[in-house]
């Protein structure tokens, strides 16, 4: 293999900056999809796109050329792979800096125009959904993907450049990180367990134990008598004994294993006890954290609310930093510095998808905002300020807001909307008993050191905290909550030993894709999402 690798260049590559202006004249192949052909004056226009940007490539073939009879004829439509070769030359329509002149032209993969769902027109979200095979052949989830990739790229730059270690977390755990009781289970005892003995199975099973042993026992007697020899009755118990065996593997692959109080006896699963898929990689973070300093990990994670909103998976991606030696105030300026780094990245290097956006979805000045956003100081109140900025609303609320409940999403985007003009908003210290068992308890001993950064239009975007780093109050807390302490020791092991105040926070990645994109349901923040009711795909 040579030295260099390289893959063919694409699209938004060779336009560039200038549309392509300074490549004109350069001989280029190109692969991609006909997003629409058309055909006039003895010319065939074909919108030539390879995913690398919303616009694409005009690629132009005229009559008389050898591509030409390959343009019309048919197999030339909407949805089909394509080769192009040809020259970059100057475009005289207005729309584009260059234009391809073709040469060539082969059809890699047709597009049945009958069947092929994607026709030119637009189509709905909801129903984008639907075909989520597809969807993302359109600008809309096209450009989503894109700016999600720069976003996850962002993270890692972000992270790396200020000395954070890039952790793993598992997925699987037997913990419940935020005490919300909405894991998902994971167990192996149901594998095999439906079909695997019918009850007319299990019937049939115990009459032939009890036909053998009605044999076994008047065989016995007629031995007695002289009238069965003892090979004959040997040969009768072993098979009584082998249809005994084989009736007790019927009735325990058929049902559960249990306890003597009818519980399920989780010993017997895979793990020899339950466990979940994670709700938050924080925990195993913290061990990192405390031992290689500042980490992150950006993984899966996984919740069982049944909650049928635009804000919520049940699958979604979670970004978590964890800072050792650090209080809350760091973790806030670390949320914020992250955030405007995002923000930056993406103004910098996904303008024609922010551009289409704006246009198309929100329909405002979306890159203004996102500029302005990134440029100035985030709001930062307490928690207990927000519960009065919501009472003193001279706007009507569907649900109330007295101290002591949680923030609801009406009213944590009224705070960043209205009350703070479109500005993101740190909330601090909540009331320790809507928060959960981890949170550092603060000295009025009635909140915690928690904070969430409420954004416009998405309500909360990060959730973090500074940690219980005192073993005495943290195991107090346990038992005020009516958690299991067995089931702790080892976070507890973390505050025994060389404990340190240390904090972090997690965002919710398809957020801050919605965040970005203005992209109204986070069904459409992530390419295959899982909600209640659908994992299709
Ligand atoms: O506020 P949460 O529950 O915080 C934690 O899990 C902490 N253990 C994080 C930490 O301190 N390391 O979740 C963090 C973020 C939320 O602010 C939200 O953006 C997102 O995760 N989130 C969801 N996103 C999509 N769908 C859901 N069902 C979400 N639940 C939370
Ligand atoms: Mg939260």
């Amino acid at each position: 293999m040579s030295a260099q690798y390289g893959r063919p260049e694409r699209i938004a590559s060779v336009k560039g900056r200038d549309g392509g202006a300074s490549r004109v004249g350069d001989v280029l192949e190109l692969r991609g999809w006909a997003r629409s052909v058309r055909t006039q004056k003895g010319m065939a226009f074909i919108d030539l796109n390879d995913g690398s940007g919303v616009s694409g490539m005009q690629a132009v073939v005229s009559e008389g050329s050898s591509a030409w009879e390959v343009a019309n004829s048919g197999a030339c439509s909407t949805g089909a792979a394509l080769r192009v070769r040809g020259k970059l030359v100057a475009s005289p329509g207005g729309k584009q800096a260059a234009e391809l002149a073709v040469d060539e032209l082969e059809i890699i993969g047709g597009a049945d125009p009958e069947t092929y769902p994607l026709q030119k027109k637009r189509h709905t979200l909801e129903y984008l959904r639907s075909i989520a095979h597809l969807r993302p052949r359109t600008n809309t989830i096209g450009a989503v993907a894109r700016v999600r990739n720069q976003l996850a790229y962002a993270t890692h730059k972000f992270f790396q450049s200020n000395g954070f270690l890039y952790v793993h977390t598992p997925i699987i755990t037997a913990s419940d990180c935020e005490g919300a009781g909405e894991q998902f289970q994971v167990t192996t005892l149901l594998n095999g367990l439906e079909g695997a003995a019918s009850p007319e199975k299990v019937t049939a099973a115990e009459a032939a134990v009890k036909a053998q042993g009605d044999a076994v026992k008047s065989l016995k007697e007629a031995a007695k008598a002289g009238g069965a020899t003892k090979e004959q009755v040997d040969e009768a118990v072993a098979k009584l004994m082998g249809l005994k065996a084989e009736l007790e593997a019927l009735s325990s692959s058929s049902s559960l294993p249990k306890n003597k109080d009818g519980s399920i006896d989780y010993s017997k699963d895979f793990f020899g006890k339950r466990a979940y898929m994670t709700v938050s990689g924080q925990l195993n973070g913290e061990i990192m954290a405390c031992a290689v300093n500042d980490i992150y990990t950006f993984g899966p994670t996984f919740r069982a609310e049944n909650s049928n909103t635009s804000r919520h998976l049940a699958e979604f991606w979670m970004v978590e930093p964890e800072l050792a030696f650090a209080d809350l105030k760091d973790d806030m300026d670390c949320a914020e510095a992250y955030l405007k780094y995002c923000l930056n990245h993406v103004l910098e290097h996904c303008d024609e998808d922010l551009e289409f956006f704006e246009k198309n979805i929100t329909k405002d000045n979306l890159r203004e905002r996102l500029r302005s956003v990134a440029s100035q100081e985030f709001a930062r109140i307490t928690y207990t300020e927000a519960v009065e900025h919501v009472k003193n609303a001279k706007k009507k609320f569907e649900y109330p807001c007295e101290w002591g409940s949680d923030l609801q999403s009406e009213h944590e985007r009224y705070i960043s909307e209205e009350v703070f003009k479109d500005r993101p908003v740190i909330v601090r210290d909540y009331p320790k008993d809507i928060k959960a068992f981890y949170m550092r308890l603060n000295d009025d001993k009635k909140t915690v050191a928690a904070m969430d950064v409420l954004v416009p239009r998405v309500g909360e975007l990060m959730g973090g905290s500074q940690r219980e780093e005192r073993i005495e109050v943290l195991e107090r807390r346990i038992e005020e909550l009516g958690l299991d302490k067995e089931a702790y020791w080892w976070y507890l092991d973390l505050r025994r030993y060389g404990s340190q105040p240390h904090a972090g926070f997690g965002l919710g990645f398809e957020r801050l894709v919605q965040y970005v994109t203005g992209v109204e349901n986070i069904r459409d923040a992530i390419p295959f999402p899982r909600y209640p009711g659908s994992a299709e795909f």
